[in-house]
């Protein structure tokens, strides 16, 4: 969703760290660029719909365009932002910065101001005029008026009117006459601040600054920030102590966030699935003294031993490891889980004992329902733990405990191998819960081990996997089936497929198929269907001679050795051999693979699926 960037210092200009660190954050999808630098003492205020690419080559070509000259200007400052329409659609006067009247206060905010309407009508009656349908726009005005009514200087107008902000966002703002400040805020919207030498840079993702520095301070809620080339002056706005000044460092490299040798995000980010699972099982799982460690789970060991119900909460792919979570933990600690979609968990009434406990899985660590799902029990007394990808965001700071993903950064809007970490993790924490008692303890912790390779094995299969995609590339209509852990993988097939590719692709119990399902085959409706070694595999094996025998084509994804497999269905993968808990992860890196081939071949943007942003912080 919508980016926010910004620099103070003097070792760059503004305006190439504003543009570069939009371009960063492109994958998270947007629909309009702008900024406001002051740069050389100039001040340039730029937007316009379409690519950053588009906002460069404007800068570029009236690189004078300055609004003013700001005299005192010695050090270079300025904010960004990429836009991804909620109010008002995709116009130049709804991109960001928005500005006041006098175009000397710029603003860009990540969000949503729910009181916008009440300030924006207070607004008018005193004679303020607006450009723009956004309700960001607001803000600059408000400020404005503080300062006029109040008399008051630029910064105590800001954090009068942040306080009168209603909603979740993030905001940042430059003011002419202080042209070597940036003043930002903060509630419920990610924003980070890089620390350099003499010179700090502001991002709504570490991934906009991580190539200038590792450095960073995450703001809390509620927290408001002036930012110069010499400090990050932090402080709260609801009396709570700023925890300001806790500079962390990144633990990733810059590298990380580029796409290499690879033609897109996608295919890169699925090719790290067997670094993802070592980096997920690294220094935590020991089978050569038979012993599983989560430290992030140390802090809470005592309330862990006490509960008694778990229930997961996520939203698409993370639900869908999710759902594989549940299978796992039940089967291996004997708990019971329930997985529950966050938009509907928030709304929802239950009653909720003190031994459950929540853990919230998200790659971002800022999909705002997720958030909203976890304050919801804020105030319970139960146990809150996150499974999260992105480190220092706000779900992995606003639960009590949890485990990371060590991923690192997932660019392409299609989540890939945060799912493999997420489910490595829940194998993980299933096994930890167990405390040893389950007959799967030894053989699971052995086989993680191994699991690398044998996924190393499975990205191999890559062209056969792409000829079966050209093959099929051209259905309307794809069938996911899959039994026990498949059934939630084949859930999470079918959503690969139709958010890169627009087919429509359903996910399906193998053993509900004839409760409905059944009736959509025809010899134009293909299935996948998820056919791997276990208990289940003959009655899988039946429900595919029921679609064959409806003409519907059948590409089963099955372990190596199966050659029964071959003689119904009429394309056949075969994964290596592994336990039954852990096929999804196998299984899936298949049908990622598929899902990327098939949107290829349709010439589909892969990377930034159309309407999809990759970091959902609005409900
Ligand atoms: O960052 P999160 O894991 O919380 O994101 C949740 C979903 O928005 C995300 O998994 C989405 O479904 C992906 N685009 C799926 O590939």
């Amino acid at each position: 969703m919508c980016g926010i960037v910004g620099y103070v210092g003097k070792n760059e200009s503004s305006t190439d760290f504003v543009i570069n660190g939009l371009k960063a954050l492109e994958y998270r999808g947007y629909d309009s660029a702008g900024l406001a630098t002051i740069d050389k003492g100039k001040l340039k205020y730029l937007k316009d719909v379409g690519r950053v690419a588009n906002l460069d080559k404007l800068i570029k070509n009236n690189g004078d365009n300055a609004l003013k000259e700001i005299g005192s200007a010695k050090i270079s400052c300025g904010i960004g932002h990429t836009r991804w329409a909620t109010h008002g659609s995709v116009t130049k006067p709804n991109a960001h910065p928005h500005t006041n009247s006098a175009s000397d206060i710029f603003v860009v905010c990540n969000g949503i101001i729910e009181n916008y309407q009440e300030i924006r009508e207070k607004l008018v009656s005193e004679g303020y005029k607006f450009k723009s349908e956004t309700d960001t726009e607001v803000i600059p005005h408000l400020i404005d008026f503080y300062m006029k009514s109040k008399k008051a200087d630029f910064y105590p107008a800001f954090k009068t009117a942040i306080s009168d902000l209603r909603g979740a966002y993030a905001v940042a703002a430059v003011y002419a006459d202080n042209p070597e400040t940036i003043y930002v805020a903060r509630l419920s919207s990610p924003i980070v601040i890089g620390v350099g030498d003499q010179e700090h840079f502001i991002a709504s993702d570490p991934s906009a600054l991580i190539h200038k520095t590792k450095k960073v301070i995450f703001l809390n809620d509620y927290e408001v920030a002036q930012i110069t080339a010499k400090e990050a002056k932090i402080e709260s706005l609801d009396g709570a102590k700023a925890a300001a000044q806790q500079v962390v460092e990144l633990d990733y490299e810059a590298e990380e966030s580029e796409m290499g040798k690879y033609p897109h995000f996608m295919l890169k980010e699925i090719h790290e699935a067997p670094a993802t699972i070592q980096s997920a099982i690294r220094g935590r799982v020991k089978p050569a003294i038979n012993t599983i460690k989560l430290g992030g789970l140390e802090s809470v060991k005592q309330q862990l031993g006490l509960i008694d119900r778990i229930i997961i909460t996520a939203c698409g792919t993370s639900y869908y490891a999710g759902l594989i979570g549940e299978y796992l933990i039940e089967e291996i600690a004997g708990v019971p889980v329930e997985v529950q979609l966050s938009s509907e968990f928030k709304y929802r009434n239950e009653p909720l004992s003190r031994g459950t406990a929540v853990i919230a899985i998200s790659q971002s660590g800022e999909t705002a329902d997720t958030i909203a799902a976890i304050k919801k029990v804020e105030d319970y007394g139960i146990l809150k733990l996150g499974i999260v990808n992105a480190v220092g965001s706000t779900l992995a700071r606003i639960t009590d405990a949890g485990v990371y993903c060590h991923a690192g950064p997932e660019q392409s809007v299609a989540s890939t191998k945060a799912f493999i970490a997420q489910v490595t993790i829940l194998t993980e924490i299933a096994l930890h819960l167990s405390n040893g008692k389950s007959k799967l303890y030894s053989p699971l912790l052995k086989e993680l081990v191994d699991l690398p390779s044998k996924a190393e094995e499975t990205l191999k299969l890559e062209s056969d996997i792409k000829k079966l995609a050209q093959k099929y590339a051209k259905a309307r209509d794809f069938l996911f089936i899959g039994r026990n852990y498949l059934y939630p993988c084949a859930l999470e097939g079918a959503l690969k497929l139709k958010e890169i590719s627009y087919i429509h692709a359903e996910g399906c119990s193998a053993g509900e198929m004839k409760h409905g399902p059944l009736a959509m085959i025809d010899e134009n409706f293909p299935t996948i269907a998820l056919a791997c070694n276990g208990p289940l595999l003959e009655k899988t094996m039946s429900n595919i001679e029921e679609i064959k025998a409806r003409k519907g084509p059948i590409i089963a994804i099955s372990t190596e050795g199966n050659e029964k497999i071959k003689t119904l269905a009429d394309d056949v993968i075969y994964v290596p051999k592994t336990v039954e808990q852990l096929q999804p992860l196998l299984v899936t890196i298949v049908m990622q693979l598929f899902a990327y081939f098939v949107a290829v071949e349709k010439g589909l943007n892969v990377d930034r699926p159309r309407n999809l942003a990759k970091s959902v912080t609005v409900e």
